[in-house]
């Protein structure tokens, strides 16, 4: 854009904003501007009181929202998001045929029946945090559930373990399981009984056997794949836990996509789908074997054909849309700074990880040509992941007209020199909303395309299908203001669309899902199930 032009619609501005007009207009006229993209990760550090914007304001902190509001509600009619279904469904279909990185089957051809019995060490190495936990299967029949958490130590993954390559992370989590076994007095590698372990992994695994798979490429901000992508996943931790002296055997690796459907499905046996929703994202579903492509199972035995209908599949849902769902200008930034560009599409428009993200690229725009807070940037907030979408879920939580309980949060974790300003915080109030509920939209579009593909797999007719639960784990679907809630609404609107009733699928929380079905999963195989 010329000087000249650039000087005209300033000039344009200024009478808009002394005439008032400003509602009227807030939508058209921001469309006018194009607005330079914030960069991305300032290379020099400045002080707080230095963080001046860069370019001149240009518009209305209100007109940029309501720019921000359009273009997120866009995409989210529910007739638009059933032709984006449409669509997913294909990509999804392809995938069963052929895809070495996604619709990844697991050796799991039936499901727990809830009889299941027995004590095991259970590993869930999260995006967050790292658990073990001494699982304790007691049966249905009994009291409750049946599944019991007897001890568990929980270990934060920081950006510093997150950067651990290669064996070093490994190492690192041997040294969490020896912490946790000698802390509770409990089997460590002195004794002759073998601790038989399950370990529940979110990242993409592909299955060799029900105890072994090669390590792909992990998302997340990991580097443990560094060195190692492609080795055996197990070695790589049994070698570790050894090199410690831990007498431990890895009985089972399921993704923790696949466990949450274990896990329920221990308490259900209805169940068939689940959902993943935190730092990262995954969905499993238990298909007919005929939905997927021969060479997808690898090397097996023919007995396991023999004895598979179907097979719990982990679909790495996280790594379909690409050119299905519509993304902003924010988004495209976002992906285009990414370690790994285009690798999880649907992650990082919809997850705990990359939702303050967004919202954190709209707000440094807002800094730099809409006035937020007086053109200074607060500190860290420059950083790139450091507005976390725990932040976030305080602005969209909080209703009140000062939005005191938001302010204390953001002014927490990014101190500024000044108070902020009610308007300011409703600007980011509303990002928040825009931003979380397109997440919601996307996420019930991407389960009903896999809840058509199996209805079809199964070769039912969507009027016909019986209710199908999804089970839920995951921080973002569990605590995130009203999101299961919008997710819930968004997919019966697609069920009806689609001739389903409403209601046809559910959203059900599932606690504890990655521990339990890590333990469920060495379960059916000394039940010999798999
Ligand atoms: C990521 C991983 C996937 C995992 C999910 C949930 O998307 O690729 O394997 O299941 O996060 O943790």
């Amino acid at each position: 854009m010329t000087s000249l032009v650039r000087y005209c619609l300033s000039l344009l501005y200024d009478f808009w904003e002394r005439s008032r007009l400003e509602k009227a207009m807030s939508v058209i006229l921001p469309a006018l501007f194009q607005v330079v993209p914030p960069s991305y990760s300032r290379k020099r550090r400045r002080s707080r009181s230095d963080h001046v914007a860069e370019q001149r304001t240009v518009k209305s902190m209100e007109g940029l929202a309501a720019q921000v509001k359009a273009l997120f509600e866009a995409p989210v009619q529910a007739k638009r998001l059933l032709e984006m279904s449409v669509r997913l469904q294909e990509e999804y279909r392809e995938k069963l045929r052929a895809s070495e990185i996604s619709m990844l089957p697991s050796f799991q051809h039936t499901l727990p029946t809830g009889n299941e019995r027995g004590d095991y060490l259970a590993l869930d190495v999260g995006g967050s945090t790292f658990r073990a936990a001494l699982i304790r299967l007691a049966g249905k029949d009994g009291a409750g559930d049946g599944l019991q958490v007897r001890r568990i130590r929980s270990f934060v993954i920081d950006e510093d373990i997150r950067r651990l390559q290669g064996r070093k992370f490994f190492d690192w989590m041997a040294s969490k399981i020896s912490e946790m076994l000698a802390e509770y007095n409990h089997i460590n590698g002195t004794t002759d009984a073998r601790l038989k372990m399950g370990m529940a992994w979110s990242f993409p695994v592909e299955q060799t056997s029900p105890s072994t798979g090669k390590l792909l490429r992990m998302g997340k901000g990991f580097a443990a794949g560094h060195g190692v992508e492609g080795e055996d996943l197990d070695d790589l931790v049994l070698e570790a836990c050894r090199a410690r002296g831990l007498n431990v055997e890895l009985s089972a690796i399921v993704n923790d996509g696949a466990a949450t459907l274990l896990s329920q499905a221990y308490r259900d046996p209805a169940t068939r789908m689940s959902l993943i929703l935190g730092t990262g994202m995954n969905a499993a579903v238990f298909l007919p074997v005929s939905a997927l492509g021969k060479e997808k199972f690898g090397a097996r035995e023919q007995g396991w054909f023999e004895a598979a209908e179907r097979v719990v599949v982990n679909t790495e849902i996280s790594m379909f849309g690409k050119n299905v769902l519509p993304t902003t200008k924010w988004d495209d930034l976002l992906n285009a700074h990414h370690r790994l560009p285009d690798y999880q599409p649907l992650e990082y428009l919809i997850t705990g990880r990359y939702l303050g993200e967004i919202v954190r690229l709209i707000m440094l725009e807002a800094v730099s040509t809409a006035g937020l807070f007086d053109g200074s940037i607060p500190e860290r907030l420059d950083e790139p992941y450091a507005f976390e979408t725990r932040t976030l879920a305080h602005f969209e939580q909080d209703n009140s007209s000062d939005l005191a309980t938001a302010s204390a949060a953001f002014t927490s974790a990014h101190p500024m020199e000044s108070t902020p300003k009610v308007r300011e915080l409703e600007f980011i109030r509303s990002a928040a909303r825009v931003a979380s509920n397109r997440a919601a939209a996307y996420l019930a579009t991407a389960l009903h395309a896999l809840w058509a593909v199996r209805t079809s797999a199964e070769s039912l007719q969507p009027g016909e299908a019986s209710h199908v639960t999804i089970a839920c784990d995951g921080s973002m679907i569990e605590k995130y203001p009203d999101f299961r809630e919008r997710t819930q609404r968004y997919l019966d609107e697609l069920c009806i669309l689609s001739g389903a009733c409403k209601g046809a699928v559910t959203l059900d929380m599932t606690p504890e899902s990655s521990l339990f079905g890590a333990a469920v999963a060495v379960s059916c195989m000394d039940h010999g199930d798999s």
